[in-house]
């Protein structure tokens, strides 16, 4: 796999979708980090035009969803690859919103069409995220913005560490540089655009909280490069060995380098 997201060829998109549709049910009790990584993102929204369009692309449970329809006073529509989590998400949303089976690689949705694009820890799924950005592009209007949130390289470095020191697998989703997520961005051919990066620690009293957690959310490693078969227990004891080198006095540490961006399409890009 290269590093252009979680992984380039390997990874099915049916994999994805069949793990976060079985996730759906459980993620919302989990998605803490989640939370606070989508209000950043939610702050940092220019204001769309009066009665403009707008669309949260893998939208999950709709939590941002919703949010953004209060807060723009709007409809939003809810995009998503997993038929569960939309299930989930209508079920639990005003009848006002609209939720789309889609695949952010290929967006159902008219060339220059929308004012506003929202994406909050989606894209890192995607295999190719130039694709997913020359979509953003294609179905904004001029004078449009796409805000999204990604993860990238450093992102539980401590699990993927652990695991390399056990058996030399990739059992951890691969993230993308930051330098290459930044030339993609320069490359996707917007007027302008920005990219923090965020850090956030989290820490754990047991291996297993964090591995549960990782299954709860759906995000747990699809990798084409994992072993197969279940996890044996003496492997799992080398694994919990080699975690427990890293424990701080706050517990046991998982990084998530968060990379916040904005793409402006400009008023004369058509
Ligand atoms: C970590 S969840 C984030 C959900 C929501 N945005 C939130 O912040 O709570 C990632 C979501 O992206 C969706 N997803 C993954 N790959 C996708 C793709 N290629 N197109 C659209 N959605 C995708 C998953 O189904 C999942 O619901």
């Amino acid at each position: 796999m290269g590093a252009a997201g979680v992984s380039s060829e390997a990874i099915d998109k049916r994999q994805i979708a069949a793990s976060f549709s079985r996730a759906a049910g459980t993620y919302d009790q989990v998605a803490e980090l989640q939370r606070s990584v989508g209000n950043n993102l939610l702050a940092r929204l220019p204001e769309p035009p009066f009665q403009s369009q707008l669309a949260d692309i893998g939208c999950g449970t709709g939590f941002f969803t919703r949010a953004l329809a209060e807060r723009f006073g709007r409809p939003v529509l809810g995009l998503d690859i997993a038929e569960g989590m939309l299930r989930y998400a209508r079920d639990r949303s005003p009848n006002s919103l609209d939720w789309v089976a889609a695949d952010a690689e290929n967006l159902p949705l008219r060339s220059a069409s929308q004012d506003l694009l929202f994406s909050s820890l989606a894209l890192q799924w995607c295999p190719q995220l130039p694709q997913a950005l020359a979509e953003a592009f294609r179905v904004l209007r001029p004078g449009g913005c796409m805000a999204f949130n990604t993860l990238v390289e450093g992102t539980l470095g401590e699990l993927r560490d652990a695991w390399l020191a056990v058996d030399g697998f990739v059992h951890v989703n691969r993230f993308m540089p930051l330098t290459q997520l930044q030339l993609l961005l320069a490359q996707a051919g917007f007027a302008r655009w920005h990219c923090e990066v965020e850090s956030h620690v989290l820490h754990y009293g047991q291996l297993s909280e964090l591995t549960h957690e990782l299954k709860a959310l759906g995000a747990h490693n699809l990798n084409a490069g994992r072993p197969s078969g279940l996890t044996g227990r003496a492997r799992l004891r080398g694994l919990t060995a080699a975690y427990e080198v890293q424990r701080q006095a706050a517990g046991l540490p998982a990084t998530y380098q968060v990379a916040q961006v904005l793409l402006f399409k400009g008023l004369d890009q058509v």
